[in-house]
């Protein structure tokens, strides 16, 4: 199939606070289109169901147009809808469901409901040319932190481990919170960070004995949140000033070495050599820094996307849409169901 041939695949993304439109021919990115609410949720700390749901409503049209015109598309060219199933806030998924099955049905195309999971891994192929399979991927996002052994992106993804208890953007959001700085945290301390030195020892959740040996490839982030806000508390209570940029870098760097020391021992045990980070934590520098330099010494190539892929946004799932006909995978019924808490393992719905 040559590239002009390849299918015109336009991705609906509705599972959190991000109204994202994205246009693909076959893995050639056209369009990515975003209107976001995360101002709307800022003064409360975190994104609210029903304020991002409304946010959706008013924002899909728009978005629609406004990436059809910036890819110089007409809708009728369009020859697939993909769209986010699941998981996420169930509110917030029915309007991009409903949205995608009114443009499927108006449009007589099919329809591919999508897990917004492997979304997140399938958009690098956009970036970073075809998916070796299989891939490791450590996802790390406001609502996710998982392990993943991606033998086929559009139909075989296995969880190796994930969070038990707060994800690891969540932690940098709480974090950011106990030190005065504003929502979504995760983009401040990676900037208040760089001019600080990692100076506190903070916990590295279930890295050793009984722990490690219970969740091998498993994260908690919330023993470190809680020793974080403990040791601002008594430096505070004591009359002391909080050393902001040290306490980020000593979190951030709890955290990140957690992220890479896990992804590059699911790598070995699974005997996998290409390692893809994304999810909207995959924005920080430490992050990308230290998965690089330890990657080099483990002899694993690893793939990261541009930022603004790693944040949810719907050109990866129209990225995941087009992989999934390109493999001829069914697509899916009209009455596909917006599936709040759709296992990783249901590629499609
Ligand atoms: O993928 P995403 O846009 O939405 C979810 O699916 O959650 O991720 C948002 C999360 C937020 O928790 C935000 O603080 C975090 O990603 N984040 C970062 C950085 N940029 C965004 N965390 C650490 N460092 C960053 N540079
Ligand atoms: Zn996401």
């Amino acid at each position: 199939m040559t590239t002009r041939d390849a299918p015109l695949v336009l991705g609906i993304e509705t599972s959190c606070d991000e109204t994202g439109v994205g246009i693909v021919r076959g893995q050639t990115l056209l369009v990515d289109a975003i209107a976001s609410s995360v101002a709307e949720h800022a003064r409360f700390g975190g994104v609210v169901p029903e304020v991002a749901s409304r946010a959706h409503l008013d924002a899909m049209v728009p978005t629609i147009e406004r990436a059809c015109a910036e890819a110089g598309v007409r809708l009728r060219e369009i020859d697939a809808i993909a769209v986010t199933a699941g998981p996420g806030l169930a509110g917030a998924l029915l309007v991009g469901a409903a949205a995608a099955k009114a443009l499927a049905v108006s449009l007589g195309v099919p329809i591919y409901g999508v897990n917004h999971l492997a979304a997140h891994v399938a958009v690098d192929v956009l970036e970073h040319g075809p998916l070796p399979e299989p891939t490791m991927a450590l996802l790390v996002s406001g609502g996710h932190s998982s392990l993943l052994l991606v033998p086929d992106v559009t139909a075989d993804v296995r969880p190796l481990g994930a969070t038990i208890d707060d994800a690891a953007g969540e932690a940098f959001d709480k974090v950011a919170r106990v030190l005065g700085l504003p929502f979504p945290g995760g983009p401040h301390i990676d900037r208040v960070a760089r001019d600080g030195q990692v100076t506190i020892d903070f916990p590295r959740g279930l890295t050793t004995g009984r722990d490690l040996a219970r969740h091998r490839f498993d994260f908690s982030f919330s023993g470190l949140k809680t020793a974080v806000s403990r040791w601002v508390q008594l430096r505070a209570a004591a009359g002391e000033s909080v050393p902001v940029a040290d306490v980020a870098a000593s979190f951030q760097e709890a955290v990140v070495d957690v992220l890479t020391r896990k992804a590059i021992a699911a790598c070995r045990d699974q005997g996998v050599s290409d390692l893809l980070i994304g999810g909207g934590v995959a924005a920080n520098s430490r992050l990308r820094a230290l998965a690089a330099a330890r990657c080099e010494s483990a002899g694993i190539a690893l793939r990261v996307p541009r930022p603004g892929l790693c944040t949810d946004n719907g050109a990866m799932v129209a990225a995941l849409g087009a992989l999934s006909m390109a493999k001829g995978r069914p697509a899916s019924d009209l009455d596909l169901p917006a599936d709040s808490s759709m296992p990783v393992t249901a590629v499609r719905a």
